[in-house]
């Protein structure tokens, strides 16, 4: 038997003598099973299994036969384990093989009265450095508890690219790692959009590209483009928006080319504007920390308008992180995408 989520044991007999290797992957393939244990199916096919367990099914038409022959041939097929954890688990994957385009989270943190960053911006304070952290910051105080940024860390490990704008880089200097101390598969793609290429060649970001970093333009000067290049940072010209900057549908899309099933965005109020505007977001995961700040503080949202399209959360789970708490929740259902 074997267990394909969540993990369990493995009982290995003889496959039916009709069913290849390109049979199991097809219908590995069609369901929300994770790469690795394709893997292991892969690995094991000369042994064979005689029940297979699927959480979910995804409901296209590549798989059907294959659980037809399997069924036929006396292999047990069960579908509905864990049915809900499954998809939650594999619902970057799911989007992805659906639509070719990674799940699209937005998280901000932020105050009840829906600022991302107070009036003071790092480095106006006479004496002050720049703060060797990034995040959900206003000047030098972080708006969330330590519990909450934590889990943002958790977040970044979860996805296969993170996305900021050139604002944040400029007024906050982040690092944009994923700092959670869990091994990843795949290195975090730092993914800053910048029109002009006005990105300060001595922002952490920059100094730290190790084949990690793609810069994505609509209007930028060769000269800055092979500037930042040199620096073996890979700079993409995405087609403009009516404002001239990277639209964001061709940003998704191209991201999905590169094989980025997840991604995070952490913009600041113009780029979250946009993500949101452009229908591209399924999820999002908002922080919300018992803090006022008021007055010309920084929006959660800048810029762009929703064109009067109010965008409904859906499915949302509320969490608590000591002080703070966060609303997790949908904007799409990327089962049916
Ligand atoms: N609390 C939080 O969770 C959080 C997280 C991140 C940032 N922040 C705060 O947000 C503030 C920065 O916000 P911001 O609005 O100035 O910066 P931003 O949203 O990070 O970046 C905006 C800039 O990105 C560039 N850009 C390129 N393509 C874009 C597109 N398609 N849509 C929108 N922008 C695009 C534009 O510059 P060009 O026109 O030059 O390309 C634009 O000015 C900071 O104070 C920071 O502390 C808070």
């Amino acid at each position: 038997m074997l267990s394909a989520w969540p993990s369990g044991s493995q009982v290995r007999v003889e496959l039916p003598s009709d069913i290849t290797a390109s049979d199991v992957e097809e219908a590995m393939g069609a369901s929300y099973l994770t790469r690795d244990v394709l893997a292991y199916v892969k690995g094991q096919k000369a042994l064979g299994f005689e029940k297979i367990l699927l959480p979910a099914w995804l409901g296209n038409s590549v798989g059907p036969t294959t659980l037809a022959k399997l069924r036929a041939a006396g292999t047990k097929v069960e579908i509905g384990l864990f049915e809900a954890e499954a998809k939650k688990l594999n619902e970057s994957f799911a989007k992805y093989i659906r639509s070719g385009k990674p799940l699209v989270t937005l998280k901000s943190a932020m105050t009840l009265d829906g600022k991302i960053a107070d009036a003071t911006k790092p480095g106006s304070e006479p004496g002050s450095a720049v703060p060797a952290t990034e995040g959900a910051r206003s000047g030098y105080h972080w708006i969330t508890g330590e519990l909450a940024r934590a889990h943002v860390q958790q977040l970044r490990h979860q996805s296969d690219a993170i996305l900021a704008g050139v604002g944040t880089v400029m007024a906050d200097d982040p690092l944009l790692t994923d700092r959670s101390g869990l091994p990843r598969r795949r290195k975090l793609l730092r993914v800053i959009l910048d029109s002009y290429l006005r990105i300060p060649p001595a922002s952490r970001v920059i100094q730290t590209a190790d084949n990690d970093v793609l810069v994505l333009c609509s209007a930028a000067e060769q000269s800055a483009k092979q500037a930042l290049e040199v620096k073996g940072i890979r700079v993409q010209q995405i087609s403009a928006t009516g404002e001239g900057r990277p639209d964001f549908a061709a940003i998704v899309e191209s991201l999905g080319d590169l094989e980025i099933t997840s991604l995070l965005i952490e913009g600041g109020a113009l780029v979250n504007a946009a993500a949101l505007a452009s229908g591209e977001v399924d999820k999002v995961f908002l922080y919300y920390a018992p803090k006022i700040f008021g007055g010309d503080a920084v929006p959660f949202l800048g810029g762009e308008s929703l064109h009067g399209k109010a965008q409904c959360v859906q499915r949302f789970e509320l969490h608590r992180f000591g002080e703070d708490f966060a609303l997790e929740g949908y904007l799409h259902n990327t089962y049916s995408v």
